[in-house]
C-alpha cells in the first residue's frame, strides 16, 4: 500500500520521501518515481524507533526544505489465537503499529506548523471497527489508532493541521495476500462489492485526505472496505 500511495502522490506532483525497514523495497520506488520525472528519497527506517523519525524528518527537511503530509502505513499483522498472544507479541505489535504513529506526529507537526498547516492520515484497518478473529494485538493496536487521530485532530485543528485515518478492508498486498488466497470465499462473502480491494484504491482515499479537497475534513475515520463494515 505504501508503494501505490508514494506513486500516487507522486502522480499528483508530490515530493515523496520513503521509509521502510526494507530498504531495498522503497529504493525501487524512489527509482520508479525518479523514472517518471518526479522527486522522491528513499531512507531506511525502523517506524518504532523515536531516533529514527528524528533523523528522518530532520533528512526530508535537509532536501526539500519543508514537510506538508505525512502518512503512517507501515504495519505488522499478528494472527494468533488470542489467549496464546504473547506480552513480546503485545509489545511488538504496539511498536511498530502505534508508538511509530505517536513518534511520527511528534516530529512532522513543528514542521507542519511551519508552514501554517499541513495533513496527516494514518493507515489504520476495518479492525478498528468492528472485531476480528485471532487478531486481538493487532485489532487493539489499530484501534488506538484510530483514537490518536481523533486526538490529534482535536489538538492540532487550530494550527490548520488536519489528521484523519483510513481503514482499508480485505485488500490484497503482500501482508494479506496469503490469508486472501486461502480464505478468499470467505472474504468476498463479507464484502458487499464484487471484489476484494486492491492497493490502488486504498492509495485514492489516502491522496484525497491529504489533499486540499478535503480542507475541511479532520478527525474520521474513513473505511476503504467495499462495504464490510456496511453489514
Ligand atoms: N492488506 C490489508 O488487507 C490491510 C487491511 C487493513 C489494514 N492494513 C494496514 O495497511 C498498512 C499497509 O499494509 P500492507 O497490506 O501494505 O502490508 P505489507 O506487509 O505489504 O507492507 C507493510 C510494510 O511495512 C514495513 N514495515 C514492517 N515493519 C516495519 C518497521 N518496524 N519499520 C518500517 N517499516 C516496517 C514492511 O517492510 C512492509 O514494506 C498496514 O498498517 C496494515 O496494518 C492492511
Amino acid at each position: 500500500m505504501g508503494k501505490e500511495e508514494a506513486l500516487r502522490f507522486a502522480k499528483e506532483g508530490a515530493t515523496v520521501v520513503l521509509t521502510d525497514i526494507a530498504f531495498d523495497a522503497v529504493k525501487s520506488v524512489e527509482e520508479e518515481v525518479k523514472q517518471s520525472g518526479g522527486k522522491a528519497l528513499a531512507i531506511k527506517h525502523d517506524v518504532s524507533s523515536k531516533e529514527g523519525w528524528e533523523k528522518v524528518v530532520n533528512e526530508t527537511v535537509d532536501a526539500f526544505g519543508r514537510l506538508d503530509i505525512l502518512v503512517n502505513n507501515a504495519g505488522i499483522s499478528l494472527a494468533k489465537p488470542f489467549m496464546e498472544q504473547t506480552e513480546q507479541d503485545w509489545a511488538r505489535t504496539y511498536n511498530i503499529n502505534i508508538n511509530s504513529v505517536m513518534y511520527g506526529m511528534q516530529y512532522a507537526v513543528p514542521q507542519m506548523e511551519k508552514n501554517d498547516g499541513g495533513s496527516i492520515v494514518n493507515i489504520s484497518s476495518i479492525s478498528a471497527l468492528i472485531g476480528m478473529a485471532g487478531a486481538g494485538a493487532y485489532t487493539a493496536s489499530k484501534g488506538a489508532v484510530r483514537s490518536i487521530t481523533k486526538a490529534a485532530a482535536v489538538d492540532f485543528g487550530k494550527k490548520n493541521i488536519r489528521v484523519n485515518s483510513v481503514h482499508p478492508g480485505y485488500i490484497v498486498t503482500p501482508m494479506s495476500a496469503k490469508s486472501m488466497e486461502e480464505y478468499k470465499d470467505y472474504f468476498l462473502s463479507q464484502v458487499a462489492l464484487p471484489n476484494l480491494g486492491n492497493a490502488e484504491e486504498v492509495s485514492n482515499a489516502v491522496l484525497f485526505l491529504a489533499s486540499d479537497e478535503a480542507s475541511h475534513i479532520t478527525g474520521i475515520e474513513l473505511p476503504v472496505d467495499g462495504g464490510v463494515t456496511a453489514k
